[in-house]
């Protein structure tokens, strides 16, 4: 079986993780040679020192990418959860996995502010900081997305899981 690069992209707070790692769990079961990469993990393991303005972001973002292609080249199924949201990241995934999945998480803008986990919405709308993507860093949503999934409520998540899975062939 060739392997599969799973992308799950959406705002910060939009389930991103939650979602991404349920995908991994359960493809696992049937998959051993499948890995979970979280973008708050990738930063963490190689010690990132890009910023988080729109350039150190796309630099990471792109470094994701190429991380997942060297997995998915040696036959690792790779669940992916990252912020992304740029077109040329999605692109490079799109021409250099053979078996690439795209899924767009989407949560009102009015319950990312409400669960604002880090925080990050409520300081950037009151201009106590910056470089927060859909605030003032502006995003791509992806065009070609395989499902985009409404996750504003946080509900179904094996519902949820299911349309992914359901989707790889
Ligand atoms: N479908 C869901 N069901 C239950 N809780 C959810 C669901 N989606 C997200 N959550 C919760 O919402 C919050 C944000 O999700 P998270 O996965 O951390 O977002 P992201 O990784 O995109 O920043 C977390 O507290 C998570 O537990
Ligand atoms: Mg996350």
């Amino acid at each position: 079986m060739e392997s599969n690069l799973i992308w799950i992209t959406g705002l910060a707070g939009s389930g991103k993780t939650t979602i991404g790692k349920a995908v991994y769990e359960t493809l696992k079961n049937k998959y051993v040679n499948t890995v979970f990469l979280d973008g708050d993990h990738f930063r963490e393991i190689t010690g990132q020192l890009s910023s988080h303005t729109r350039e150190g972001r796309m630099i990471v973002a792109m470094q994701i990418a190429r991380m997942c292609k060297f997995l998915t080249d040696q036959k690792i199924n790779v669940v992916c959860s990252t912020i992304s949201l740029f077109k040329e990241v999605h692109e490079f995934n799109r021409a250099n996995n053979s078996k690439y999945y795209e899924f767009y998480i989407h949560c009102d803008m009015d319950e990312l502010i409400r669960r604002d986990q880090k925080q990050l919405y409520t300081k950037a709308l009151k201009k106590e900081i910056e470089n927060v993507v859909g605030v003032d860093i502006a995003f791509d949503k992806p065009a070609n997305c395989d499902l985009e999934i409404d996750n504003t409520q946080q509900n179904n998540l094996e519902k949820k899981v299911s349309s992914i899975i359901n989707l790889i062939k």
